[in-house]
């Protein structure tokens, strides 16, 4: 029965060619980024910003699930609705991240693993009383001289295996994101090597933990150059090598793979994501959609920097990037679309 439940959540969530707003920064994370653009970093301005997001008109067209954060879930818009009741009445489906963050691993230097494992169950269990009908957990590998090592890959494949374990038996529908990190000067082939090496982990774990693999997501990177090499392939060849990666690991049970953005611009993130839709749509045995953080609410936010005066563009911008990334799944995103 609850397996049922899992496999339509998940499925609603990326029905009709939408995909998830990731809206869950940490609180030091959303700080970070009002810092750069002056917004002060206050519980007020995270509540106004979050409502700018929620209360974005048509966004549960193109959007089918936002990912909140402990915060967010809580709080409220200015009349006293509860952000979740905005999202279920605009047709969203509320998530809600549930790590604690990537912390440093015990005797593996530069490496780290996410923590948060005690506690879930009952954490899980408030967060499904409160309205959320997913969650997300984040693993964080990083590419540099030596790593990652194994041992750094098995502990996060093994955590985000247990988390996953624990949300089905919630009720629901983990969404399960090992990010390998777009830092450093690597090539797209040593990201490739990587990025396999981590997804047979993860599944390997995901099989040894009984996740039901029909009622969860996943969350990877795209298969990218390391954002400081000097050769940066092109959206087609970015497309090939992420597709061809995911159908070597990702078993054909998993109804949908959502890419996280991890730093690439707005309108690149999209016209990757569009170019593997268009050259491969009849090969894949999942949906190919998107989990965007910063590749959607990025130019929202520079145009809001806080004043209520902004507030229009700013929601229109939003709108725009899912728009745009809705197109992208039907492989029909283009650079014209960008010249509103
Ligand atoms: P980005 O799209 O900004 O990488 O964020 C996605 C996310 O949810 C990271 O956990």
């Amino acid at each position: 029965m609850i397996l049922k439940q899992l496999e339509e959540t998940a499925q609603a969530l990326v029905a009709s060619d939408k995909g998830l707003l990731a809206m869950d920064e940490s609180n030091p994370t959303c700080n970070k980024r009002f810092a750069s653009l002056g917004i002060p970093e206050t519980v007020d301005a995270r509540r106004a910003y979050r409502e700018l997001i929620v209360t974005t008109p048509r966004l549960g067209e193109c959007i089918g699930g936002a990912i909140l954060y402990d915060e967010t879930i809580r709080q409220q818009k200015s009349d006293g609705t509860p952000f979740i009741k905005v999202l279920i009445e605009a047709g969203i489906i509320p998530g809600i991240k549930v790590d604690q963050g990537a912390k440093s691993l015990a005797g593996f230097p530069g490496e780290k693993v996410t923590e948060g494992l005690d506690g879930l169950r009952d954490r899980l269990a408030e967060y499904s009383r409160l309205g959320a009908r997913f969650a997300k957990w984040r693993a964080v590998i990083t590419i540099s001289e030596g790593v990652p090592s194994r041992g750094c890959i098995a502990a996060n494949a093994q955590a985000l295996a247990r988390y996953a374990a624990l949300c089905q038996q919630a009720g629901l529908v983990p969404v399960v994101e090992p990010e390998v990190l777009m830092d450093g000067d690597h090539t797209l082939d040593r990201c490739f090597e990587v990025t396999e090496e981590v997804l047979r982990e993860v599944f390997f774990q995901l099989y040894s933990q009984r996740v039901a693999l029909e009622g969860m997501i996943l969350k990877p990177n795209m298969v990218v150059p390391g954002l400081s090499c000097l050769h940066q392939e092109s959206v087609d060849e970015v497309a090939d090598a992420t597709v061809k990666c995911l159908l070597r690991t990702v078993p054909a049970a998993v109804p949908a793979i959502a890419f996280l953005s991890g730093g690439q611009s707005a309108e690149l993130a999209s016209a990757r994501l569009n170019a593997m839709n268009l050259r491969f749509t009849s090969r894949l045995p999942w949906a190919l959609a998107f989990s965007f953080a910063r590749a959607i609410q990025q130019p929202a936010l520079e145009l809001w920097k806080g004043h209520e005066a902004n507030v229009p563009a700013a929601k229109q911008a939003l709108f725009h990037r899912a728009r745009c990334n809705q197109a992208a799944r039907r492989g029909e995103y283009s650079a014209a679309m960008e010249t509103r």
